[in-house]
Order: structure tokens, then C-alpha cells, then sequence
């Protein structure tokens, strides 16, 4: 007589009529689930919708509401036991429950192919008879999991599409130490020890004789002294400086330097080519205006603006209503700097400009805050 015959039946119908044949036939009803249990566990299952279908099957087998094998066995056996039987079914019944209560049926089976994650100790716990349909479903011809590749940084962008207008006027990209002399820094600027202007690019000092490079200006001087003259360079790179971090300063930022050497220059020139420049890089429609300024390394010397892209020059929040927004330094190069660069001044003219990248990116994307470029926040870079 099968377990589902036998709590079909009252123990009176079974012939039990003592508390030891409760104790052998609940021990059978035990032998029995344990035996479903292994079974299954032998089994295992080709994917998970398979595993909890079985899973399911085995809980509802035993212990659903409704005919569940210890619904039955509990009208039959144990509510239907004669009065003095009645403790020990109670006891064996109870038992039985908890026993199949605690099995969690879910976390039986476990999903035969093995995967990536899955530890060696479940894979342990399956026996022999599983390793057949693992074998089976395991394609070792499938491609392996994909790092996803991230994108160029925004400075970076907006580097190499200043970089590549330059090439295209015949430019070349020149590069420099950003742990520099404070003589490049500084003196061969024409910015000596005693000048003011060395405030406004006061740095972080390495030694007495060392900074981390507050410009990329100093690598005028490197490549004068390297290439002599004729020149046409744009220099871009990291420069530092004693700024407190805000909306539009960081102590690291990016500048890229042009610089144009070669006879009869002439401020026309600088203007001409800032002027195409901008337009390459913020759209045919846009205008530049120049105003006088001031560095120790240009004379004379000049702020670029251009017209402000959000309103057309008209005046809205972006330019602070006056029309313009300023995006660089520029002028001709001192004569005092070419000399220490070793070309004759005499001879020679040039101008140069400097640009910060970031404020160009930030002009570019339409982004109000300098620190989300350096934050490496993926929800903020994954949009360029
Ligand atoms: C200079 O650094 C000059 N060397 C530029 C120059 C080169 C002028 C050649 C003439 C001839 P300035 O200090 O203004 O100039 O800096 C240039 C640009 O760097 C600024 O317009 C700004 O865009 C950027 N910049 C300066 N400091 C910071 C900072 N802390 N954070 C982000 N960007 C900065």
C-alpha cells in the first residue's frame, strides 16, 4: 500500500491499535518524505522556472490545505484516533510537520547549469545523476561577459576638438613638465620675483625652486628655446593653482597655449585666426569682440570674447546680461620673452593666446558646475 492509500485510510482501518504501531507507521510517513526529498534533490532541475515548479510540486504534495498528504493524515489518523491513541498520533503528527515545515522546499533544488556566481558549494551538494543535464547545458561557445566601455571625458573632448581646428590651420601640439621651473613659470615670463603679477598665478610650491605649473605659457619658452623660429604650436595640459574650488575654479584645470613666431606677425593675424576659431567652434554666427588687458608675457595684450551663444549678444542670464562672455587671454608676445626664448626680437614677432578648457566645455554643454567634471559621477559623464 502506497503513503497516499495509507492516509486514506483510518489507523483503525490500518490495524494500529498501539502507541508502537503509531511510532513505525509515522516513522515510515518520515522515511517516505525524506526519501520524495533526496529524490529530487538527485534530480535537480535545467532552469530555475523548472526548479520551482518541482519545488512546488514536492511542498504541495505534502503540505497544501487541501489533500495535501498531512491534511489527510491529520483527518484521517490523527482525528479520527481512538482516545488513548490520540497523544502519541498527536506527538508523531506534530513531529512530522515541523520535519516538513522546515525543509524549505524552495532552497531544495538547486539549478543544474552551473553558472558564473554560483558557488562550488552548491555545486557540491548536487549528486552524480545531476552532472549529466549540466554537462549538457553548459555552452562553452557562449561569449563571455562584456566590461562596458565608457566614453572620452568631456575636457577631453572639448581638448581634441580645439586641438584638431588648430592642426587644420598647420599647427602641431607641443607638451611640457606641469612640475616646472619657477623660472619658465615665472621669470622667463618676464614676471620676476618682485613683480605683483605673481599673485595672481601663486601656486603650489614644490620647492624654492620648483611649482606645479600655474599656465601652459611656460612651454612657450621650451619650445622657442627647442624649435627656434618660425613657430605655430598650441600647447594643452594640466596647470594648478591656490584656488579654492567653486563653480568655475579648481586648484587642477586644463588650459591649451597658442603660440604663432614667424616675420612681419601682426595682431591682425591674432585676430583673424581667434576670430575663424570661434566660429569653428561655437558656430558661424558668432562674434568676437577684444579688449585690452593685461599679462607681463603679451604686449599688448587682450581678453576674448565672443557673442553670447544663448541670446544671440542680446543679454539673458547665461552672459549676465551684457551680451559677451569672455573665453580667453591673448596678445603679442613680449619682446622680453622672446629674447629669453633665444629668437630675435628684431626679427621676429608672435602672438599667443591662453584658453581653460573646462570654462569652454562648460560654455559647450550648457554646464553650470566646474566640479561634476572631476566627481566621476557615470550618471553625468555617460550623456557625452
Ligand atoms: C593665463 O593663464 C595666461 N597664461 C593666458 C595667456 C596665454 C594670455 C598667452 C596671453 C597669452 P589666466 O590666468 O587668465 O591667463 O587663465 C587663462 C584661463 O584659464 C582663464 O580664462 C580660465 O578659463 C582658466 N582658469 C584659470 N584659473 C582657473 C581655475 N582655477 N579653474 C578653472 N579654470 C581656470
Amino acid at each position: 500500500m502506497t503513503i497516499e492509500e495509507k492516509v486514506r485510510k483510518t489507523l483503525a482501518e490500518l490495524g494500529v491499535a498501539a502507541a508502537s504501531g503509531v511510532e513505525a507507521l509515522f516513522a515510515e510517513v518520515r522515511a517516505a518524505l525524506d526519501a520524495e526529498r533526496q529524490a529530487l534533490v538527485a534530480r535537480g532541475a535545467a532552469d530555475e522556472a523548472e526548479r520551482d515548479k518541482r519545488c512546488k510540486e514536492l511542498r504541495d504534495r505534502w503540505l497544501a490545505r487541501k489533500n495535501g498528504l498531512l491534511s489527510l493524515l491529520d483527518e484521517n489518523w490523527l482525528k479520527k484516533a481512538p482516545r488513548e491513541l490520540k497523544p502519541a498520533v498527536g506527538r508523531q503528527f506534530n513531529e512530522l510537520r515541523q520535519l516538513a515545515v522546515s525543509m524549505e522546499f524552495e532552497g531544495l533544488v538547486k539549478v543544474v547549469p552551473i553558472q558564473r556566481g554560483m558557488s562550488r558549494q552548491l555545486d557540491l551538494s548536487l549528486s552524480t545523476q545531476a552532472e549529466a543535464p549540466r554537462a549538457a547545458l553548459q555552452d562553452l561557445t557562449l561569449p563571455g561577459r562584456r566590461c562596458p566601455l565608457g566614453t572620452i571625458h568631456p575636457i577631453m573632448q572639448t581638448q581634441r576638438e580645439i586641438e584638431e581646428i588648430f592642426l587644420g590651420l598647420g599647427f602641431s601640439i607641443e607638451s611640457g613638465p606641469e612640475v616646472e621651473s619657477v623660472y619658465y613659470n615665472f621669470d622667463a615670463l618676464n614676471i620676476p620675483e618682485s613683480h605683483p603679477a605673481r599673485d595672481d598665478w601663486d601656486t603650489f610650491y614644490v620647492d624654492d625652486q620648483t611649482v606645479l605649473r600655474t599656465h601652459t605659457s611656460p612651454v612657450q619658452i621650451r619650445s622657442m628655446e627647442k624649435y627656434g623660429a618660425p613657430l605655430y604650436i598650441i600647447i594643452p595640459g594640466k596647470c594648478y593653482r591656490h584656488d579654492n574650488p567653486d563653480s568655475t575654479h579648481s586648484p587642477m584645470f586644463h588650459q591649451i597655449e597658442g603660440l604663432a613666431i614667424d616675420t612681419d606677425i601682426t595682431f591682425a593675424d591674432l585676430k583673424g585666426t581667434l576670430d575663424f576659431f570661434a566660429k569653428k567652434m561655437f558656430g558661424s554666427k558668432v562674434r568676437t569682440r577684444f579688449q585690452p588687458s593685461f599679462f607681463p608675457f603679451t604686449e599688448p595684450s587682450g581678453e576674448v570674447a565672443v557673442s553670447c551663444m544663448a541670446c544671440d549678444g542680446q543679454g539673458c542670464r547665461v552672459c549676465k546680461e551684457s551680451g559677451w562672455i569672455e573665453v580667453m587671454g591673448c596678445g603679442m608676445v613680449h619682446p622680453e620673452v622672446l629674447r629669453h626664448g633665444g629668437i630675435d626680437p628684431n626679427r621676429y614677432a608672435g602672438w599667443a593666446f591662453g584658453l581653460g578648457v573646462e570654462r569652454f566645455a562648460m560654455r559647450r554643454y550648457d554646464i553650470n558646475d566646474i566640479q561634476l567634471f572631476y566627481q566621476s559621477d557615470v550618471r553625468f559623464l555617460k550623456q557625452f
